[in-house]
This record gives structure tokens, C-alpha cells and sequence, in this order.
């Protein structure tokens, strides 16, 4: 294994230290951040705008924190083809408006029934419910929106944007996000098999992480080799990403994490730990992101942002 991955020490405010060499996942993620923060103020209705209560809520639960990973990874994978990150900015503010619109309704009371959320309330302990499910909704269209027409991805070919929104749909459609959900709430309290978990973890999560990083190659103009390396490290991640959400919800700290610990036991969820314990769940996400690594081993240093982000996947404790 490269020594780099070795020498990180991580804390909650992404310091990881690079003791080797200048190079880190923490000043690529909190840049990356940045432009996100920026590039959602620039790409959304006011708060004020009319209606002002939808326009609120909206706003509240984008900008009430998170990691901005799935973003993130947009502009890392179009970079690790040559990509340029101005223009798929819009595109990965629309992936942060799409996991935001999937974490409002996910924390409603029809679903997980959870009061926290990147550190607050969640948006119908705060709006009502009839505000929550329309705010996601809202996030959710707005993103087509922003995928479809905004300004800066002029230098992006049509036919690029089209695929790439064609995919961002096909995986949270019912045969992506949404069937893995419907799966994820009928299989609380149930025994489950591992073929069925993993299908859950592999769709609720893993499809949009995916899709993120396909979408960051599409409109970067990936050979379809590129692409398939691409998507292969996407699947390994996504799956990875999932399983440590779980392994958090038990060890995890419930400030720095910003959400209820202990919400699957309680609800009796199919997760990774309550099948195979917490440590072999830890070794199965290691070993993921081992394998995502040696996809990408075609690719040079431009990938090594996305390398970073993997490793951040499996170490990270919020
Ligand atoms: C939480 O995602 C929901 C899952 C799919 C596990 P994140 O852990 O990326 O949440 P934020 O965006 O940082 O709040
Ligand atoms: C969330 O999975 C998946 C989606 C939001 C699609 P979880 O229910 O495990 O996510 P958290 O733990 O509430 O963030
Ligand atoms: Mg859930
Ligand atoms: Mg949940
Ligand atoms: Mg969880």
C-alpha cells in the first residue's frame, strides 16, 4: 500500500495531515465544499423568494451543513478524465440538491422518523410534514433544472448532458434509490439474508455515489473504458460508503455525526453490523475501498483526489 494513505490523521474539520507531501483529501474536500456552498447560494431561489416557506425549508436543510461528498466526486471524476470543474459545477450542485432531498424524506416519520440532522432539526420537526415532503420534492426538480440548462456548461456537449441526466434519473428512480428504500422499510424487524441487504445498501446508497462519479466522467467526455473503471470504483465506494453509515449509527458520536445514533437498532434495521458484527463489517468496507483503488489503476495522478475521497470513505467518523 502507498505509504500516503498511512501518514493521514483525520479530524471532523477535514484537517488530515499529509506528513509526505502537500497533497491532501482534506484541502480537496473543503475547496470542493466551498465552491458547492458557493455555487448552491448562485443556483437557488432565494430564501425570500415566493413562496417564502418552501423557499425556507429549502435552504435550511442544504445549508445546515454536510460533507458534500456526492458533489465533490462529480468534479473529482470529471477531473480524473481532464475535466474541467467550472462546467460541471451546476451538475454537482444538482447531485447535493438530490442527496438533500433524499436525506429530508428518508428522516420523515413514514420512513426513519428521525429529529436530527446535520446538526439540527430535521425539516419537518421544523416545517410540518406536508413542508418537508414538498421541500424535497422542490430539491429534487430544481436539480433536472440545474442539470438540464444552467449557464457555464455551455462547453459541455448536449448529447454528454443528456446521458448524464438520463443517468442521474435511472438511479433514483424505482429500479435505483427508491427501490432500495422501499426494501430498506420492509425489511425492519424482519430477519434478513445477505443477498437482500446488500441489494438495499447497494441501491439506497451506492446507485447515487455512483451516479455521481459516472456523471463526473459523461460530461467530461470519458473513453467508455474510462467509464467503466469509473463506475466499478463507483459500486465499490457507494457500497463501502453505506456500511460505515451503519457501523456509525452504533459508535459513532452523535454531535460530531449531526444524526440519531442508535436509529437502526431502534427501528430494527437490515444493516451490515446486525448481520455480521461491527468488525467484520469494518474489514468487508476496507476491503472495498481496497478493491475501488485498483480500479482506477489506469488512470495518473489527476485521480488522485478520487483515491483520497475513497480512503476518507472508510476512515471518516462523521
Ligand atoms: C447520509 O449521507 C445518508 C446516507 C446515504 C448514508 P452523508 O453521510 O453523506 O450525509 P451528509 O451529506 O454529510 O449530511
Ligand atoms: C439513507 O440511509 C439512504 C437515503 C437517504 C437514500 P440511512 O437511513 O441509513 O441514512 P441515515 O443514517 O438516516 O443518514
Ligand atoms: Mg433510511
Ligand atoms: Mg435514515
Ligand atoms: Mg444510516
Amino acid at each position: 500500500m502507498d505509504d500516503r494513505w498511512l501518514s493521514f490523521t483525520l479530524d471532523n474539520n477535514y484537517q488530515l495531515i499529509d506528513l509526505l507531501n502537500g497533497l491532501s483529501a482534506s484541502q480537496y474536500l473543503s475547496e470542493g465544499k466551498k465552491l458547492i456552498d458557493e455555487g448552491i447560494l448562485n443556483l437557488l431561489p432565494e430564501e425570500k423568494a415566493y413562496p417564502e416557506i418552501i423557499h425556507k425549508a429549502m435552504h435550511y436543510s442544504l445549508l445546515a451543513g454536510g460533507k458534500r461528498l456526492r458533489p465533490v466526486l462529480v468534479i473529482a471524476a470529471s477531473e480524473a478524465v481532464g475535466g474541467d470543474r467550472k462546467a460541471v459545477l451546476p451538475f454537482a450542485v444538482a447531485a447535493e440538491l438530490i442527496h438533500t432531498y433524499t436525506l429530508i424524506h428518508d428522516d420523515l416519520p413514514a420512513l426513519d422518523n428521525d429529529d436530527l440532522r446535520r446538526g439540527k432539526p430535521t425539516n419537518h420537526k421544523v416545517f410540518g410534514e406536508a413542508v418537508a415532503i414538498l421541500a424535497g420534492d422542490a430539491l429534487l426538480t430544481q436539480a433536472f433544472i440545474l442539470m438540464t440548462r444552467s449557464a457555464g456548461m455551455e462547453t459541455i456537449p448536449p448529447e454528454c448532458i443528456l446521458n448524464a441526466t438520463h443517468e442521474m434519473a435511472t438511479a433514483l428512480g424505482s429500479t435505483g434509490m427508491i427501490g432500495g428504500q422501499v426494501v430498506d422499510l420492509e425489511s425492519e424487524g424482519k430477519p434478513i439474508d445477505a443477498e437482500t441487504l446488500e441489494y438495499i445498501h447497494i441501491y439506497k446508497t451506492g446507485f447515487l455515489i455512483r451516479a455521481c462519479i459516472r456523471c463526473g466522467g459523461i460530461l467530461s467526455q470519458a473513453t467508455p473504458r474510462q467509464l467503466n473503471s469509473l463506475s466499478r470504483f463507483g459500486a465499490h465506494i457507494g457500497l463501502a460508503f453505506q456500511i460505515i453509515d451503519d457501523i456509525l449509527d452504533i459508535t459513532g458520536d452523535e454531535k460530531q455525526l449531526g444524526k440519531d445514533i442508535g436509529s437502526d437498532r431502534t427501528k430494527d434495521k437490515a444493516t451490515y453490523p446486525a448481520l455480521y458484527g461491527l468488525e467484520k463489517s469494518r474489514r468487508k468496507a476496507e476491503e472495498l475501498v481496497e478493491e475501488s483503488l485498483a480500479c482506477l489503476e489506469e488512470f495518473d495522478n489527476r485521480a488522485d483526489p478520487l483515491r483520497e475521497i475513497a480512503r476518507f470513505f472508510v476512515q471518516r467518523t462523521f
